[in-house]
């Protein structure tokens, strides 16, 4: 079976919308493929296979287990996941629930994600037509499993803070591909908006031996912080869909792509989405 070249999960700030644009902008001649805020892993997913030596990290320790537990048990959660049926009632039961083991908390974990609108796992979420992102459908989720149980053989999975992770693993031939938390926004488990230190993680790509493609909000801050980088604007439709009759589902979004090579040449080739 080949990857069907989507992630196992909507995330919040995923980037499903975005991953064609971003593809054509990774080089083709990395040694290294490395992503340091990984999520749901929409662009690590998108292609086979980009380097030699990919890892995907994230601090969050939730998506880091699942992931790992896709790896290396996908049939033992594939099994666990078979006796989770999509109701309200289970879906509150894991919200407030304990795990026992980490097969457990990874089929728990998914069972939420999946269930829950714009893959937040706080709310229920009832669906009115497909997203073509999260799948509701139980034997989706099991094919999915399998393919990005694939996928992942060779990749490494990491659960450090972004600046551990990219200092451990920068070299010449390093490739990072970055999407932290935006200036503005909803905020993470592991981080909230106002916490993230985006300063921090410009001193440390700023220093880097290798090469790095960042994504980002397009705000007043961002373009400060990078000003001297490469720089190219994006707009994608808002990624939280399916909840019909609010403002919210049309609303476009600009976003900046940044780099320390040029990509302002390659982005000419790139068909819009
Ligand atoms: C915008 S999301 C990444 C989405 C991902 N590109 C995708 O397509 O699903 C940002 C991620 O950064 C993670 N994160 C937040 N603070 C972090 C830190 N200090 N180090 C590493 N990861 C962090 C969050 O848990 C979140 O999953």
């Amino acid at each position: 079976m080949t990857v069907d070249k989507k992630s196992l999960l909507n995330w919040v700030g995923g980037k499903r919308l975005l991953r064609k644009r971003i593809a054509p902008l990774v080089p083709t001649d990395i040694q290294s493929y490395i992503e340091p805020f990984g999520g749901a892993g929409w662009v690590l997913f998108y292609k086979d296979r980009w380097a030699d030596l990919e890892i995907y990290n994230d601090l969050d320790g939730r998506l880091v287990n699942l992931f790992r537990i896709v790896k290396y048990h996908p049939n033992a959660l594939k099994e666990e996941l078979q006796y989770l049926l999509g109701s309200r009632e289970m879906f509150f039961q894991f919200l407030n629930g304990t795990f026992i083991t980490d097969i457990q908390k990874a089929a728990q974990f998914l069972f939420l994600i999946t269930r829950s609108f714009g893959g937040r796992g706080d709310t229920f979420g009832t669906v009115k037509k497909s997203s073509g992102g999260a799948s509701k459908s139980q034997r989706n989720v099991l094919e999915k499993i399998d393919a990005i149980h694939k996928r992942l053989d060779k990749v490494m999975v990491e659960n450090r803070d972004f600046e551990k992770l990219i200092k451990q693993y920068d070299f010449e031939g390093a490739f990072f591909y970055c999407d932290p938390p935006y200036t503005s926004g909803c905020g993470y488990e592991v981080t909230s908006t106002a916490d993230f230190d985006h300063e921090r993680l410009r001193d440390v790509l700023g220093n880097i031996k290798g090469r790095f493609l960042l994504s980002y909000d397009d705000s007043p801050k961002v373009r400060e912080l990078y000003k001297g980088f490469e720089m190219i604007e994006v707009e994608r439709q808002n990624g939280i869909n399916n909840r019909e009759g609010t403002s919210r589902a049309n609303k476009v979004y600009k976003e900046l792509l940044i780099a320390n090579y040029p990509i302002r040449e390659l982005s000419k080739n790139v068909r819009p989405y």
